[in-house]
């Protein structure tokens, strides 16, 4: 069953059954302010964090998402109303026909009844912490009708936790009022705790207390404001405040009307000039087409034209979107992750940095710089930290809010947690992040700059690789392989002392990353140092990891193996045996038979599950994936983020159509048609899709706010495509399926514009035979080129 269609062509993605299962949401905005809203415009707007300063109200995890971003429309001759969203009035739908578009960082909700055309495009504009609503009516009927408008949204009390509990302070601390139709919400206890609400027309009648608009015993369905026909004028010192402004207006037939709607950041004096601004129509869409700009230019640096049109369409726009969503926002913000947890988790922002930095080099930059102030001199990683509190520029001015009840203020050695605390994967993906950071911008002074650690001191971001290195080196157990610690990138693998099969060979391939790092840079000393650790890491884990058909995935504090063929839950695991490839660390004969064993245990037809079978015993020695349900999360779901290292496995072993049996597995595009089952968004991953081992086999959960967004683009492109940078020249290895005859590429990389067309005649997987670059054999990879200037390159493979 599908709900809607991708339209490439504006980028949108398409539901024109807005009634999806689930909410299918949408990221809006790029800088300081993000809303998150579903395809029927519930959800909520915070600026710069989802956690201390919310701008609208959400009630998270109830059957219907709302509150949301409103506007009604009421028939003033009949009385009745309507949403130009499904939601919150829901209409019959056979009655009424309801659209919504998803755009890149905008949404636009559009309804058709009873010969009243509405559309509500919500976006941010580039640089100004303002939500706009651009709402569009046209009368297509061939009588004049009396129409009132209504935007609602309800503001919240800034902080997640005052949203949701204790509102003895809270209720009572936050106004609003309205002047010369701006309203104005004031959360009196903070300086600058002020928004403002406003229109580009003079209301006919407003609201600015949610339960007066609402009325007692009612909800957004059907507000008492609406049925009535009538605002009651309401404001008020303490109470719950909501932003309706209300319009009369009257319509001839044909005639189409543009009304503007803006909520932002400041007093009601910061909404005087933004409303004169977007008053002026031509504003708007001045302001629209700058981001539709803002993404083109991201688009452009990256565009594939293969024979699979999924690939395409997630490639060229919606897989990047995602990533970049990740990097923007961190991932703490979606109607799952309602904001309650903020900050940076260090291995997922690590990752989200690794992926992305040729359409984003500026935040995966801020991001890296940011995890290495995170980093402790011993070499570990702070699981998760606010940025702001290493920031040498905001020491002593946090601009956290402070509540009257009292909560201890956390010292900063409270910020530091230790060892018991440290996850033993973290800081390793940073190397990569670093590494393909430097081979995207070729800034090589990144590893001269000097970087403050947590725990005090400094050094150069050189010496913080060599640090996180090192800290793997010594946190070994008895066999070498690294320990467990709290977890490794499996958040419920709990091994402590034990040891991680996956942390050894991720350890091996940052390791990897730093050495060509080091021998690029001509840095010997380290070189031979590292050769020999990588050495020690690799013998260690053939030694002690190889169980005759696959690798096991850890040995728990008392020795026990886990995933070897004598288990019986828990045989095969997704992660140990992925890196032992993708690491290097696996000879040719063991990598296939492992990826054979992935293949043969854990792919469906959804993707890969993590490990098969699931748990169904709790066994605290393996952790806390033992008291999942099968099929779910960790134990045994198919964990998106994960799919992608079976892709790079893949395509490092040249087994192109494996490496995209298990792209199109997991590619939400080729469930489109299958959202009876999947129920999540086709144009975004989710974090996990349920297993074989649970009832609802194919349902996908946690949208956007995953790793498999960057990975999946990064493992596409990389490794799959085979495009990827080095640090002087630009690789092309591609790894495809034997059918495909042609593909292109186009990339920009260091300013230079690179159109890679690679035809395959003799219809292999993997091996170039020729590259010519402006009719140009060269041997090798393509050199780095002159910025600015655009290049051919002819590639045969064979
Ligand atoms: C979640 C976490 C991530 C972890 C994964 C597996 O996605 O954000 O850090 O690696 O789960 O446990």
């Amino acid at each position: 069953m599908k709900y809607g269609f991708f339209d490439d062509k504006h980028k949108e993605y398409v539901i024109d059954k807005v009634n999806t299962p689930a909410p299918w949401t949408n990221y809006i905005g790029v800088n300081d302010m993000c809303a998150v809203l579903s395809q029927t415009a519930g959800g909520y707007v915070f600026y710069k964090s989802p956690q201390y300063h919310r701008i609208t109200r959400f009630r998270p995890n109830a059957p219907i998402e709302r509150p949301g971003h409103y506007v009604y429309l009421r028939d003033d001759d009949t009385g009745e109303y309507w949403s130009i969203s499904w939601q919150p009035v829901a209409k019959d739908l056979k009655k009424a026909k309801y659209e919504c578009r998803h755009g890149l960082s905008y949404s636009k909700f559009s309804c058709d009844y009873q010969n009243i055309g509405a559309q509500q495009t919500v976006f941010i504009p580039l640089n100004e912490p303002v939500e706009l609503w651009d709402v569009k009516l046209k009368n297509k009927g061939n009588t004049p009708r009396r129409l009132s408008v209504y935007s609602y949204l309800e503001f919240s009390f800034h902080h997640i936790d005052m949203d949701n509990q204790n509102f003895q302070m809270s209720l009572y601390a936050s106004g609003s009022s309205y002047e010369d139709g701006i309203i104005e919400n004031d959360l009196y206890y903070e300086e600058q705790g002020y928004q403002w609400f406003t229109s580009n027309f003079q209301p006919d009648g407003f609201d600015c207390l949610r339960d007066s608009f609402l009325g007692t015993y009612r909800d957004e369905s059907n507000p008492i404001a609406v049925e009535t026909g009538k605002c009651s004028g309401s404001f008020e010192k303490t109470g719950n405040h909501c932003a309706a402004l209300q319009k009369k207006v009257i319509l001839q037939p044909d005639e189409e009307i543009r009304l503007a709607f803006m909520l932002g950041e400041g007093k009601r004096s910061a909404a005087v000039p933004v409303r004169k601004k977007y008053s002026n129509p031509a504003n708007i869409d001045q302001a629209f087409a700058a981001l539709a700009d803002f993404w083109s230019e991201k688009l452009s640096k990256l565009q594939v034209n293969t024979p699979n049109q999924g690939m395409n369409t997630s490639l060229n726009i919606w897989n990047l979107y995602q990533s970049e969503v990740n990097i923007m926002f961190s991932r703490f913000a979606s109607f799952i992750e309602v904001g309650g947890r903020t900050g940076l988790g260090y291995r997922d922002t690590s990752q989200d940095a690794m992926t992305i930095p040729h359409s984003n080099p500026v935040k995966c930059r801020k991001r890296i710089i940011e995890l290495l102030r995170g980093l402790t001199k011993e070499g570990y990683g702070l699981h998760l930290f606010q940025p702001e509190w290493f920031d040498p520029e905001l020491q002593g001015k946090q601009q956290t809010f402070k509540s009257p009840t009292v909560v201890p203020t956390p010292s900063r050695s409270d910020m530091i947690h230790g060892i018991k605390d440290a996850c033993s994967d973290d800081a390793l993906w940073l190397i990569a992040a670093i590494s393909e950071y430097i081979k995207e911008t070729a800034e090589f002074s990144l590893l001269d700059e000097v970087v403050t650690y947590a725990d005090g001191g400094e050094d150069t971001v050189y010496q913080h690789m060599m640090h996180i290195l090192d800290f793997s080196d010594r946190q070994v157990g008895s066999t070498g392989i690294c320990k467990g610690l709290r977890a490794d990138w499996n958040d419920c693998l709990n091994l402590g002392g034990g040891e991680s099969a996956m942390v050894s060979f991720l350890h091996y391939w940052a390791i990897q990353h730093f050495l060509a790092l080091s021998r690029f840079a001509g840095k010997n000393e380290e070189v031979k140092k590292y050769e020999a650790m990588a050495a020690k890491v690799k013998k260690a884990c053939n030694d002690n990891l190889w169980d005759g058909e696959w690798y096991i995935r850890g040995i728990t504090a008392s020795g026990r193996k886990i995933g070897t063929h004598m288990d019986e839950e828990g045989k095969v695991h997704m992660e140990s045996n992925t890196w032992a490839v993708f690491s290097g660390v696996a000879d040719p004969d063991r990598a296939m038979k492992a990826m054979d064993s992935v293949d043969k245990y854990l792919y469906t037809q959804y993707g890969l599950m993590l490990n098969a079978p699931s748990y169904t015993k709790n066994d605290d020695e393996i952790g806390f994936v033992t008291r999942v349900y099968p099929g779910v999360k960790e134990n045994g779901s198919i964990f998106s983020h994960p799919n992608p290292w079976a892709w790079c496995a893949e395509a490092t072993l040249g087994r192109g159509d494996r490496a995209m049996k298990f792209y199109d597995a997991l590619l939400p595009y080729n469930q489109n048609d299958k959202i009876e089952v999947r129920e999540a968004e086709p144009y975004a991953y989710c974090q996990f899709v349920m297993g074989k081992d649970h009832t609802a086999f194919g349902r996908a959960r946690h949208p956007f706010m995953t790793g498999s967004g960057g990975w999946a683009y990064f493992a596409a492109t990389r490794y799959m495509l085979g495009v990827r940078p080095d640090f002087d020249s630009l690789v092309i290895d591609p790894c495809i399926p034997k059918d495909w005859s042609d593909f292109d590429v186009t990339r920009v990389w260091r300013g230079a514009d690179y159109h890679i067309h690679v035809v395959n005649p003799d219809h292999v997987s993997k091996g170039v035979k020729t590259i010519e670059l402006d009719g140009q054999k060269i041997s090798g990879n393509v050199p780095a080129q002159v910025a600015g200037t655009q290049h051919e390159v002819q590639v045969v493979m064979g």
